[in-house]
């Protein structure tokens, strides 16, 4: 196998390593690249380049291969609790008994927020989205914690992770309850995790709270299928602003708001909005099709295509057999889902899409199953945040124990120069 590149540059030869990977991925070491050249390389949006070397997640677009720690998600999503997902991801390993159960009973010493947060929530308009709210309750987290964590320090690591994910699940609950309107409510330690999600969220202040199992099995399925996706654009961003040695809750809170996006975790809900505005206008998807294919027209399929995945999303396998089988398991019969069935064959026999190797992602059947279970639309993105939590944890810790250097990237300078200043009355 070759182990280095050369390439030719104003008559001199250049050599680099190629860096391999576990899974046989090689790439350019370029670190000496500008010292040796005075050259710097241009990718926009990334596409062509590492950021860094890491052990936490395998995916292959082109084969549509996703796994965590060497796990496949097919088997996880079959066989895990998401929370030993989460301690998988963050520690590298599966937990054993006395280690679940340890983890387990730090979280729930944690689950509690300070109530002043209830002030900060009190002050945004119902209207607000929650995912700005949830956003801003990160942030304001570090308020009330220690706002850096001595990576050197296991103890410090552990304690702050723990910490976060014992009080997420309480913002993510809260900011539901925000947009329904119900009396803001906590963690029950009695409860796994998964359950305690589902609790704070739905339980009615006149009522008991009773634990429906199919409702626990499909949202502890979503928040593994989401727990990671190597460096896509919000974990980058958490791993980026980490770089700089903010603290975990802070990089964790920047990464919600790049999630946010629609071209990010915003398609969750964008998906259902595209579906349901297909519906009122007659489900005619041949007529959206077309606006999708039509260059003059912004439209997009939402749920469609994917910066990695060349091939179908493992996970939107996954939850397409989920949302059918929560669907049927709940009674509910929802007239998107053969709409969304309807696009998909469409889309897969259509040469746009087959020749762009456009496939369903995560996001397009997901949406299906949140309303299936009486999630809030504008809720979707929250759950993928929740979901995707222990992967920014684990991203985040390992670009600190790596020591990585702060992320600053080059440019390519393409405005004025060498103007000259005049006075105001001259410009
Ligand atoms: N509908 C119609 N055309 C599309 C779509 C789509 N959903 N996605 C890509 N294309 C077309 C583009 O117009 C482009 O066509 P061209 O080559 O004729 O110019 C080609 O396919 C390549 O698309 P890019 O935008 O260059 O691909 P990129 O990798 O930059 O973007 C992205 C990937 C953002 C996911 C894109 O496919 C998209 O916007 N999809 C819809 C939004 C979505 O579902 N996002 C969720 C992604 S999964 C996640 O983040 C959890």
């Amino acid at each position: 196998m070759e182990k280095s590149i050369k390439f030719i540059y104003k008559d001199e030869t250049f050599e680099f390593p190629l860096v391999g990977g576990t899974e046989n991925e090689l790439g350019i070491d370029i670190k000496t690249l500008r010292a040796l050249t005075g050259l710097v390389t241009l990718d926009p949006g990334f596409k062509n380049s590492g950021s860094c070397e890491s052990g936490v997640t395998f995916l292959d677009g082109e084969k549509g291969i996703l796994k965590y720690r060497g796990y496949s998600i097919d088997d996880l999503a079959k066989g895990a609790d998401f929370l030993e997902v989460a301690y998988l991801l963050i520690f590298g390993e599966l937990p054993t008994s006395a280690q679940l159960e340890k983890f387990q009973s730090d979280i729930n010493e944690e689950a509690i927020v300070d109530e002043d947060l209830k002030t900060i929530l009190k002050s945004f308009p119902k209207t607000a989205h929650p995912m700005g709210i949830l956003a801003s309750l990160t942030s304001a987290l570090t308020a009330f914690n220690p706002s850096s964590v001595d990576v050197g320090s296991e103890e410090e690591m552990y304690q702050a992770i723990v910490t976060i994910l014992a009080k997420f699940p309480i913002l993510v609950g809260w900011t539901q309850r925000k947009v329904k309107g119900l009396p803001l409510n906590y963690y029950d330690t009695k409860l796994s995790y998964v359950d305690n999600v589902a609790q704070m969220m739905f339980k009615k202040p006149n009522s008991e709270y009773t634990s429906n199992p199919i409702v626990i099995e499909a949202l502890n399925k979503l928040l593994i299928l989401h727990a990671d996706h190597e460096q896509n654009c919000s974990t980058s961003t958490v791993r980026i602003v980490g770089s700089s040695h903010a603290g975990l809750f802070a990089s964790i809170s920047a990464g919600i708001s790049a999630l946010w996006g629609p071209l990010h975790g915003g398609a969750n809900q964008a998906v259902i909005e595209m579906l349901e505005a297909i519906k009122e206008d007659g489900g005619d998807t041949k007529k959206f099709m077309a606006k999708a294919k039509d260059k003059s027209d912004p439209f997009r399929l939402m749920g469609f295509g994917h910066r990695v995945y060349k091939n179908f999303d493992p996970r939107a396998k996954i939850i397409k057999v989920a949302a059918d089988e929560v669907l049927n398991e709940l009674g509910i019969v929802d007239p998107v889902l053969d709409i969304a069935k309807g696009l998909e064959q469409e889309a897969l026999s259509d040469s746009y899409f087959v020749d762009r190797k456009l496939y369903p992602n995560v996001d397009f059947y997901s949406g299906i199953i949140y309303r299936a279970l009486g999630i809030p639309t504008e809720m979707f993105t929250v759950m993928f945040a929740l979901g995707r939590l222990p992967g920014w944890i684990a991203q985040w810790k390992e670009m600190r124990e790596n020591n990585e250097p702060i992320g600053r990237p080059r440019q390519i300078y393409t405005g004025e120069t060498n103007k000259v200043l005049k006075t105001i009355e001259k410009r």
